[in-house]
């Protein structure tokens, strides 16, 4: 059993780098910012970090959940961590079950190295939502996390071949999870999204944070379904909500609640400006895997940083021209929400024109 979900973490990353994004859209390009013209503010004023449950990121950006749990994948967690490091990003871990189950020592050190080489940083632990509660805890105490995840994807498990088939009093463990562990608790979806129904759900859990995972990005139906075809089930390639639509979900769902809850996007994320789209909409921070998947591993670790980097510059251009100097300002910035995502949010019932006609004071 343990064997299989080792062999499985390895197969996933070998199909995950073959595997293309989609064929949803992510449906950033229907986020359209408004440009205003008179520009003002200045380069070294504009200031990129954000805090997350009380730590500082230099960036809005975390290496989203991918890996651990098989001989191997510790390199590819030393690399991931040394660039979350070096550019101030957040990083989670991917799901920590395997060492749970099995400590040996090697699978145990391909979780752990993410925090030996960057200490301080901010470091999410990973397990699915329907753990015991008792090895959430241990996921988090392994890494010593900031935050622990809680991965949601019935998509990936009713796809498996293998995977599970049962998915009874899920809220009920996460509501206690959330009780036993000491730090806060994201729910996150794997690549079909998280709607405004399941986040209003989440937040009366006791869960700090909700990671979108919509769909335009990895498909975890298509990388099982490329494992093991089985033509009558392909339909389940186009199956979730795309990724700026479930952000717009989950804002709605979300507004004026107390306590805040913090907003993860992710989903199909691959360049600079979708980190800003999402930013703007209304995210706290933006999560990235696949895209920086495919980089570390045919480019290796310099392209890695050299992306980043690039990134980087642009963000700041693009905060230059939304004359904000800072990630929270953002939230100001007027911005039109056309085709599919916005013919979905009228039938949804979220009024776009509250974005569209949001006023700076220029
Ligand atoms: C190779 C690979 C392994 C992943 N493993 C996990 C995991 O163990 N736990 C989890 O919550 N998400 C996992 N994910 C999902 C990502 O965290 C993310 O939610 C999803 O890939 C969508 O983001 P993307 O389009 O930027 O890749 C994995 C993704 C990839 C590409």
């Amino acid at each position: 059993m343990n064997m299989q979900r080792e062999n499985r973490k390895l197969e996933h990353i070998r199909q995950a780098l073959q595997t293309e994004s989609g064929p949803l859209s992510a449906g950033w390009e229907e986020i359209r910012i408004v440009h205003q013209a008179l520009l003002k503010g200045n380069w070294d004023e504009v200031d990129l970090s954000v805090s997350l449950f009380h730590k500082k990121l230099a960036l809005p950006i975390y290496i989203n959940a991918m890996t651990g749990g098989a001989l191997g994948l510790e390199e590819i967690n030393r690399m991931l961590a040394e660039t979350a490091r070096e550019y101030g990003l957040g990083m989670a871990v991917g799901s920590q079950t395997s060492a749970l189950q099995n400590d040996q020592r090697e699978l145990v050190a391909s979780y752990k190295i993410a925090r030996e080489v960057n200490p301080d940083g901010f470091l999410m632990a990973n397990v699915g939502a329907g753990v015991k509660p008792e090895m959430a805890l241990a996921a988090v105490e392994m890494i010593e996390a900031d935050a622990l995840q809680l991965h949601l994807n019935g998509v990936q498990e009713l796809t498996m071949a293998e995977g599970d088939r049962s998915f009874h009093g899920l809220a009920e463990n996460i509501e206690k999870i959330c009780r036993l562990v000491p730090v806060p608790v994201i729910v996150k979806e794997v690549g079909n999204g998280l709607s405004k129904e399941v986040a209003g759900q989440l937040a009366q859990l006791g869960v700090q944070g909700v990671d979108t995972g919509g769909s335009g990005g990895t498909n975890f139906a298509a990388i099982e379904l490329n494992r093991f075809p089985r033509a009558h089930l392909d339909g389940l390639r186009f199956w979730g909500i795309p990724s700026a639509i479930s952000l717009l979900e989950v804002l709605e769902a979300l507004e004026g609640g107390a306590p805040k809850l913090h907003v993860f996007a992710s989903g199909g994320v691959t360049c600079a400006q979708q980190v800003l789209k999402a930013l703007v909409l209304g995210a706290d921070a933006v999560g990235i895997a696949g895209c920086f998947l495919h980089i570390l591993q045919q480019d290796g670790p310099a392209a890695l940083r050299k992306a980043i980097a690039k990134m980087t510059e642009e963000l700041k251009i693009m905060m230059l021209l939304c004359s904000v100097s800072n990630i929270n300002q953002l939230k100001k910035v007027p911005v039109v929400i056309t085709g599919l995502t916005g013919e979905w949010c009228v039938q949804r019932g979220i009024n776009t024109q509250k974005y569209a006609q949001r006023g700076i004071a220029f």
